[in-house]
């Protein structure tokens, strides 16, 4: 067949397309190539390349799993530097994450995402309590406050943890090794100097790595020395034997998966809920609509697990934030075999190949001509369950989607409700206008809002 070569930006020797990146906001680039290079092009980086497809089309064609695979690539292939072959960084031939994904699926499970309710409830009480606090004058620093009620949400529901981020100064040892953690993960695949240079990062690296493991360790060795009836993921993994080898997770694997829930579950629910509202404040008619439901829904009473799915507005608000502002704003896959996209790209097996959700949720063949626009209307079930399959990916694909995905939703729909309920919110600088900041996944920037209680707590 005809083929057409990927399209690629003029490169330099050595460092090829590295200086076409931002640094502080790779985002930003990956999307700017794409308005200039078209739904493919090719990135040659210091040692390695880069397929960036941002069409519905190649997506689509990228979703098959029968021609292609996760590659934990970049950021991800590091990270593995702390938790191995856990479920989010493995590659799918290795045993583990098969053991794992047996094991947690029904753990993840609807029904046992309801049995996590009072807890996420609780978390969810925790924050609205402190914004109640702050009164209507302070600015709430809103990607901060749910972080932390992503984290003590992850850490109570999965190994009946607290780390009472909301009683305490500062943040707790783990959190904090797990922050720097990340970003170091994130700077590794772009260094361009010998490795000596870098001892002394390295060495605070391996130091971060020490503090999670340790800590995870020491939850996993409490609870086998006082089993519990807990029904938390830990319980789940502990007694958990996998159908197909009849084998247990091993201590090193469920170690590997307690920080991997925190890594994987933490910025991504604290994503969706700050850009959530940043969008409700800028679309009056949305928030109302939201607002509405809440009190026509729930009223003044307290918020019960069988409202979760009763509130199709603000399913569709979650929704729709998650295509224009997808906290994980692409994922990798490769092929299996030497290959063509859309017939006439040829990709080789084992090269990495981006699929960028930022671009392709605005694909206007799927999302015409208003895609750029926030419209919770097109995510209402009806519109959104008619859309062509895999044009809406903010967990993911197939086998190696989200997991969590259940656990995500029933934790940003209570916290949405909880917080529309009990508080009108205005922007603290009003003349604010979306600003993103990128680590392992993208969240708003210095993103403030102000919270006056609206007729009494419930
Ligand atoms: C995988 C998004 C919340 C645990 C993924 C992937 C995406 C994603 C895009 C696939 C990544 C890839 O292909 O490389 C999100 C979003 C969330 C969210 C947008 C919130 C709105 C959570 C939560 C947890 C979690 C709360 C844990 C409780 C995981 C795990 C995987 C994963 C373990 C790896 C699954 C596997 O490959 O077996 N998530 N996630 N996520 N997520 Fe989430």
């Amino acid at each position: 067949a005809e083929t057409t070569p990927i399209p690629e930006p003029p490169g330099l020797p050595f460092i090829g397309h590295l200086t076409e990146l931002d640094r502080e906001l790779p985002i930003r680039s990956f999307a700017a190539l794409a308005d200039k290079y078209g739904e493919i092009y090719r990135l040659r980086l210091p040692g390695r390349s880069l397929v960036v497809s941002s069409s519905h089309r190649i997506v689509n064609e990228l979703c098959d799993e029968k021609r292609f695979i996760k590659i934990p690539k970049g950021a991800l292939h590091e990270i593995r530097n702390g938790v191995h072959d856990g479920l989010f960084t493995a590659q799918l031939e290795e045993p583990n994450w098969g053991i794992a994904h047996r094991v947690l699926m029904p753990a993840f499970g609807p029904m046992s995402i309801r049995n996590m309710y009072d807890e996420m409830h609780e978390i969810s009480t925790q924050l609205a309590m402190k914004w109640a606090r702050y009164g209507p004058h302070n600015p709430i620093e809103v990607s901060d406050d749910f972080t932390r009620l992503a984290l003590d949400t992850l850490a109570l529901c999965s190994m009946g943890y607290r780390f009472n981020s909301y009683y305490t100064e500062g943040l707790h040892p783990f959190v904090e090794a797990m922050g720097d953690f990340l970003t170091e993960s994130g700077n590794r695949p772009n260094r361009t100097m010998p490795t000596w240079f870098y001892r002394n990062e390295d060495a605070k690296y391996w130091k971060d790595i020490e503090t999670l493991r340790k800590t995870a360790d020491e939850v996993l060795q409490e609870r086998k020395r006082n089993p519990s009836d807990r029904k938390d993921l830990l319980t789940a993994m502990l007694n958990g034997v996998d159908s197909k080898t009849g084998q247990h997770m091993s201590d090193t694997s469920i170690t590997d998966n307690l920080i991997t829930f925190l890594i994987a579950g933490h910025e991504t629910t604290s994503g969706t809920l700050s850009f959530a509202f940043y969008e409700l404040l800028k679309h009056p008619e949305a928030y109302r609509k939201a607002q509405d439901e809440v009190d026509t829904v729930i009223g003044k009473g307290p918020i019960t697990v069988d409202h979760m799915s009763k509130l199709p507005y603000i399913n569709a608000v979650l929704r729709e934030t998650l295509r224009l502002d997808s906290p994980i704003s692409q994922f990798a896959v490769t092929a299996k075999e030497d290959t063509l996209l859309a017939g006439k790209y040829p990709v080789h097996k084992g090269e990495p190949m981006a699929l960028l959700l930022k671009k392709m949720h605005v694909d206007p063949s799927v999302y015409g001509d208003d895609a750029q626009e926030f419209k919770p209307e097109r995510m209402l079930d009806e519109p959104f369950n008619k859309l062509p399959k895999n044009a809406w990916k903010p967990f993911g694909n197939g086998l190696r989607g989200c997991i969590g995905r259940p656990f995500a939703w029933q934790e940003a729909t209570l916290a949405m409700a909880m917080l529309l309920q009990n508080f009108n919110f205005v922007l603290d600088d009003p003349s604010y206008c979306l600003a993103l900041k990128q680590t392992l996944t993208i969240k708003p920037k210095n993103f403030r809002m102000r919270a006056t209680l609206r007729d009494g707590m419930t």
